[in-house]
């Protein structure tokens, strides 16, 4: 590892923000040894209506066993984040700008949205919302696709200084009823359906089971406010969509969808009509430095999501700073983040990052292979895209055709690629850094979480020589620390626990209603430490190489899920007596399911069962969790107290033999009977 080096383009370091590793150190070091100044100066170009107490800007405690966690950044200020990304932008002669450029799943649908426009719609939201009673610190749900009502839909939560809680529109009816149930939400935003690729999603649908489970679990939503996205799409996008799903649905009846959807009189209505007679003006609601500006439920290794809460102040300055300099974004570029709004890359670098630093913007709606393999690269051109970011699973997915789709494009506008959510195989690498940027691009292999709020370690385009696969070097204000088991500091070479010792802005403050989750996930294991639940390796040159999860957690496609979830799905099932899960390495997904099922006495494994508990886990989680194999394991291999031996099965998995020490294992004839079952994955 650590031999061949990539130095950023001449011509792209002589313009970018940072353009040597000097100014970095200089920089970076600022940033720890005085924080206060070094944010407060980047605080600067926002709008306080408060500002921060001088003697308290930046205070925290990280040792639990010294009294509670706790982060807080600029406190005694107020502000308002939409306020700072749409009033101040326009005032400062933006109005005209255009913020997002949408394009939709088929390429005979798009639109655009100005700063001006974004704020008046943004306002009418606002006044909805307002209408239906929300105040300050009320949740609102958002189950939308990607589309520019979902930017509206945010800012005006943050407008008013409710708290945001998007739900991936992949995710169930179950998972969303969950997370409903958990933030007691008291409205949601959803969308009658969305066509990905070739397929309709009816997610207005999905939405009602949801809001009827969530009440039968003792919780009720007040309204649900319904955007009609499909009547309003091409005729192209209608004829094309026909799947086996919907191939009985006719293009006049699909045209008049809208009036066809499921609809509960008193709590649904439609987001075009609440908006008609909205005004477009709406006073933004100041709010401190410390409120909550969303929550986002991300897996906890029990199973039960975890709401990672982030604040206002914070969350700006560090969404703000981490767009402008890990993209090098400069006024005048276009920037396209291909990430659904429903993940943590979607809030920071779809929404408030690029609109905190006044950017223009590219929404899209659909998949990279609809209508054909090239679609990413057209969109790349037709909006001369400059700085484009995406994940790994998704170049592995388009490698896979091989470089003819890409070459009928020039891509010459790009200059940095970014990439997100595991670690970036060598190979991705340079296919990504030869065959889409020309070997001119910078490659910035961004690593953070959920609870990271943004990027916390990437190399900066223009400045850090690139290793492939390497996320390089911490983000201004950030410092990492690799530990051993024992928790002792790894100084030099070496791996060990990823984990940070000092709060940046941007880091969560708590999860949603249970700071003793928190604490406990985060800060037990190792006192005076936040702990990723990532290992990582330090080369010679400094450089840190993210290995993955170190906790029952894996990463399907850049989705974070956890053994545990999947495994109590599998168990619930009737047929099932018992099910353990482990991750398995993937092509394209990175990692994917390896599920093992034990039968109950009387039941046959069949490839029945083995369908019926995939579409389990489909219904129960989301379509990204189906598990990519189900073994039949007649019993499992189990400690004399009774515990799952998960790294013996990892081994099945992978067809290794060499299954290292089982003096605990209860009952031995179990492995070779696992071993003769096991499947290949294709
Ligand atoms: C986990 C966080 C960050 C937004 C998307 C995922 C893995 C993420 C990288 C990277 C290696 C990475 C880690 C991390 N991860 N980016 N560049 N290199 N690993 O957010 O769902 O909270 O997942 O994704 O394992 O802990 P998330």
């Amino acid at each position: 590892m650590g031999k061949t080096v990539y130095m950023p383009d001449s011509t792209l370091s002589r313009k970018s923000h940072i353009s040597s590793m000097a100014q970095y150190l200089d920089m970076y070091k600022s940033s720890i040894d005085t924080p206060e100044e070094f944010w407060g100066d980047i605080a600067k170009q926002f709008h306080w209506e408060t500002p921060a107490s001088p003697n308290k800007f930046f205070s925290y405690n990280f040792d639990i066993t010294k009294g509670p966690i706790h982060i807080k950044w600029m406190e005694g200020a107020t502000t308002n984040i939409c306020y700072n990304l749409l009033d101040r932008n326009v005032k400062s002669g933006l109005g005209d700008k255009i913020a997002f450029y949408w394009e939709g799943n088929d390429p005979d649908d798009y639109s655009r949205l100005t700063y001006r426009k974004l704020l008046e719609e943004v306002c009418r939201f606002a006044n909805v919302l307002k209408s239906k009673g929300v105040t300050k610190g009320d949740r609102v749900a958002i189950y939308m696709p990607m589309i520019l009502e979902v930017i509206i839909a945010i800012l005006a939560c943050s407008r008013i200084g409710a708290v945001h809680t998007i739900v991936f529109a992949g995710f169930s009816a179950d998972s969303f009823a969950e997370r409903m149930l958990d933030s007691k939400c008291k409205v949601v935003v959803t969308t009658d359906g969305v066509w990905r690729g070739q397929k309709l999603l009816c997610l207005k649908e999905i939405c009602d089971s949801a809001l009827e489970r969530c009440k039968k679990l003792g919780h009720e939503v007040e309204t649900c406010i319904v955007i009609e996205h499909l009547p309003r799409l091409s005729a192209s996008q209608n004829r094309n969509g026909i799947t086996e799903e919907n191939g009985d649905i006719s293009p006049e009846k699909r045209n008049a969808f809208g009036s066809k959807i499921p609809w509960t009189e008193g709590r649904d209505v439609w987001w075009h009509e609440e908006m008609e007679d909205a005004s477009t003006s709406c006073y933004p609601v100041w709010v401190g430095a410390e409120d909550p500006l969303f929550m986002l439920y991300t897996s906890g290794s029990t199973g039960k999501p975890k709401g990672v809460l982030h604040t206002t102040a914070g969350y700006l300055l560090y969404a703000a700073s981490t767009f402008k300099y890990v993209f090098d974004y400069r006024p005048g570029d276009v920037y396209w983040c291909t990430a659904d709004v429903g993940w943590i890359t979607g809030h920071t670098y779809v929404v408030y990052g690029p609109l905190a630093n006044g950017a223009t913007s590219v929404l899209f709606e659909g998949t990279p292979f609809h209508p054909d393999n090239d679609r990413y690269w057209l969109i790349v051109d037709k909006y001369r895209v400059n700085q484009f970011y995406t994940a790994p699973t998704a170049l592995r997915a388009l490698m896979k055709f091989g470089d003819e789709p890409v070459k009928k494009h020039s891509l010459s506008t790009l200059q940095v690629l970014g990439s997100v959510g595991e670690p970036i195989n060598p190979e991705a690498w340079h296919w990504y850094y030869k065959i889409i940027g020309h070997e001119k691009c910078s490659i910035v292999d961004t690593f953070w979480q959920t609870e990271t709020g943004g990027h916390v370690i990437t190399p900066l385009p223009g400045c850090t020589p690139m290793k492939p696969g390497s996320a390089t070097l911490p983000f201004f204000g950030v410092l990492p620390v690799l530990l051993d088991e024992n928790g002792k500091e790894i100084l030099g070479p070496g791996e060990g626990y990823l984990v940070f010792r000092r709060p940046w802005p941007g880091i969560m403050r708590t999860l949603f209603a249970n700071h003793e989750r928190f604490e406990t996930t985060y800060f037990k294991k190792f006192p005076g430490y936040y702990c990723t639940g990532d290992g990582a390796h330090r080369d010679e040159d400094g450089y840190l190489w993210v290995t993955g999860r170190v906790d029952d957690m894996l990463n399907v496609s850049g989705h974070l899920l956890s053994t545990a979830e999947v495994e109590s799905t599998l168990s619930a099932h009737p047929s099932i007596a018992e099910a353990a899960v482990v991750s398995q390495a993937h092509p394209i997904k990175g990692e994917c399911l390896y599920c093992f099922v034990t039968p109950n006495e009387d039941v046959e494994f069949s490839e029945k069962l083995t369908d019926e508990l995939k579409r389990k886990v489909r219904e129960k989680i989301g379509p990204f969790a189906t598990p990519e194999v189900i073994q039949h394991a007649p019993g499992l291999p189990k400690t004399r107290s009774g515990k799952i031996m998960r790294r013996i099965l990892r081994k099945v998995a992978q067809n290794d033999r060499d299954i290292g020490d089982i003096s605990t294992l209860a009952d031995e004839g179990i492995i070779e009977i696992l071993f003769q079952n096991r499947i290949e994955i294709k």
